[in-house]
């Protein structure tokens, strides 16, 4: 990522650099987690959290939301929570003896939802069909979703009473995975500087930065940067690594659930997303490298062997990545 004005670039860009510098400014060491979300937003994808409580997910979102000529709607995920909750339902109007449509909280641009595994599966495939196809179907009609439409959902790794894991089926709708840690002491200290500033300040919500209409034009950009076929092989490379393919593939011994076309697809989309970002017209094979892990992590399953001695999914995507050559 290039926090460096870009003068000499499009305006649109310029637009987007002002958004991450602006991001980069109020959540301190999250470059990489402010780069997924704007890439998902630029590549009409969705992004999964995990991390423990009081790491910035909410801030992170609702920050990032607010730069955006967005509607923001944010929901909490519990045991109980009903498909409809999320999608709206239809009510009898008795004054004028007709059904009306309510919409739910999914009718908005951008969707926190938090504690996405203490929704039960009903309401999990309901908001992952919303996600992939762009649309949901209350009582037989079909109500399209507005653009653009992005899902940040949060889980936390820690509990596991009383949640419902995500399916792999289900993980491979998210564009990334994002795992957040701990800041070190001299982030910890910047935050806290940072956050007694702000309560002297009672400020936060700053001005749009992002409209439609640059969303669209950047869209416009991105499809023409060119992706070469040396950058499209690498790629199914490393989504071939976890079938077991190349030298990258003796890692899939671990493998259970491989990746699936949607994560070259994904890969491929974001490279480009992170090419534009960057002011270039072609991908390098590092964009794709840089994003790979934080792509494939979410969406491959370990066996049980590798569970039971630990061995972590992320270590054997970065495994993948080492042993598979970029040309
Ligand atoms: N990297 C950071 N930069 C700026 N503020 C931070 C950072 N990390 C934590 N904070 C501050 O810590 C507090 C907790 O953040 P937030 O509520 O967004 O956490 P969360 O990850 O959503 O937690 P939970 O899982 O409990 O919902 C906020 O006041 C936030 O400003
Ligand atoms: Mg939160």
């Amino acid at each position: 990522m290039n926090p460096q004005p870009n003068d000499d670039k499009s305006p649109t860009i310029a637009v987007f650099s002002t958004l991450i510098e602006r991001l980069s400014a109020q959540l301190i060491g999250r470059s990489a987690l402010i780069e997924r979300l704007v890439i998902s937003l630029l590549c009409d994808g969705h992004i999964l959290l995990e991390g423990a409580p009081g790491l910035a997910k909410t801030r992170a979102i609702k920050l990032f939301a607010d730069a955006i000529d967005t509607q923001f709607a944010r929901i909490q995920a519990t045991p109980d929570l009903l498909p409809a909750d999320l999608t709206g339902t239809t009510v009898y109007r008795q004054q004028d003896s007709r059904f009306e449509f309510m919409p739910g909280p999914l009718f908005n641009h951008v969707i926190l939802v938090d504690e996405i595994n203490r929704a039960p599966p009903k309401v999990q495939s309901a908001l992952l069909e919303a996600m992939a196809e762009k649309q949901i179907t209350v009582a037989g009609t079909t109500h399209r979703l507005p653009s653009p439409f992005l899902v940040a959902a949060t889980q936390n790794p820690i509990e596991h009473e009383g949640t419902f894991a995500l399916p792999e089926a289900q993980l491979d709708r998210f564009l990334f995975f994002v795992e957040l840690g701990l800041p070190d002491a001299q982030e910890e200290r910047r935050i806290l500087d940072l956050l007694l500033s702000e309560d002297a300040a009672q400020n936060l919500t700053g001005q749009v930065l992002v409209t439609h209409d640059a969303l669209r034009q950047a869209a416009v950009e991105i499809q023409a940067v060119h992706i070469s076929e040396a950058v499209r092989d690498y790629i199914v490379r490393l989504v071939d690594a976890t079938r077991g393919g190349g030298p990258g593939g003796r890692h899939a011994v671990h493998i259970e659930h491989p990746a699936s076309p949607r994560a070259s697809i994904g890969m491929a989309r974001a490279a480009r997303a992170k090419a534009w970002l960057d002011g270039r017209d072609h991908v390098l094979p590092t964009d794709v490298s840089d994003l790979c892990a934080d792509i494939l992590t979410g969406r491959i399953g370990l066996n049980y062997q590798a569970r039971a001695s630990g061995i972590s999914t992320r270590s054997v995507v970065l495994d993948i990545l080492n042993d598979t050559t970029i040309t």
